[in-house]
């Protein structure tokens, strides 16, 4: 099954004290989703935004909100993620091990779709175990925590395994990379086989978001 394209603009590089507008205008730009970094200060050294966040945001987009919880014990709050607004829910493995089968019903028995992400240093046989429970892999090009960092070009091996996984066993689980991703690293990871780009500072630090979005889904 080939599924489209999806590019996903990152809010953490947006103009916060203007949110609402820039969300707005990545919508009309051609973004097929948002996503939405959150942070704890624990799991990664730095801290974002929540579900109150997401709530008043809702309303701004009828796209999809991808929210990536860079968190370490995302358990405790998925109702009110869900509850908030998020379409998408991602957990990473590094944080949830041997709970996220459960982590991954409860957030379909909510109504929303699980995720699960991936580190760059952490092998694709840590989360292959799991994938059956959920519909999306993110694959972390940059160690998370910040925006604007350096695609690290040695994940690109894990990645074209994940595509060969996906396509033997789960030809419907959704292939994201999250970091770096810019006109030049979209090509690597397209032709690795991902189908769905986050992209933070490519998008949001370009002037014109629509060209900046074109770019990252063909070059
Ligand atoms: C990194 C976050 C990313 C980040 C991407 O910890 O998960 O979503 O915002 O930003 P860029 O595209 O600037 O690397
Ligand atoms: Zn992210």
């Amino acid at each position: 099954m080939t599924q489209p394209l999806r590019v996903a603009p990152s809010i953490l590089s947006a103009d916060f004290s203007r949110l609402g507008s820039e969300i707005r205008a990545v919508g009309r730009a051609g973004a097929d989703w948002i996503h939405v970094d959150v942070m704890d200060a624990h799991f990664v050294p730095n801290l974002t935004i929540g579900p109150p966040v997401i709530r008043k945001i809702r309303p701004v987009s009828r796209l999809p909100f991808d929210v990536h919880l860079m968190m370490s014990r995302p358990e405790l709050y998925l109702e009110a993620f869900v509850d908030a607004g998020s379409d998408f829910v991602t957990v990473h493995v590094e944080a949830c091990g041997k709970k996220l089968p459960a982590i991954a019903s409860k957030i379909r028995k909510l109504g929303a779709r699980p995720g699960v992400a991936i580190n760059p240093e952490t092998p694709f046989g840590h989360v292959s175990p799991y994938l059956d429970c959920f519909d999306l892999l993110l694959i972390m090009t940059v160690h998370p925590g910040f925006g604007g960092q350096k695609f690290i070009p040695a994940v690109l091996p894990k990645i074209r395994r994940a595509r060969r996984w996906i396509r033997r066993h789960r030809p419907d689980l959704i292939l994201s990379v999250d970091g770096g991703i810019d006109r030049r690293t979209a090509r690597l990871a397209r032709s690795a086989g991902v189908n769905l780009l986050v992209a933070g500072s490519s998008v949001f630090g370009e002037s014109d978001y629509a060209t900046a979005i074109r770019h990252l889904r063909k070059t």
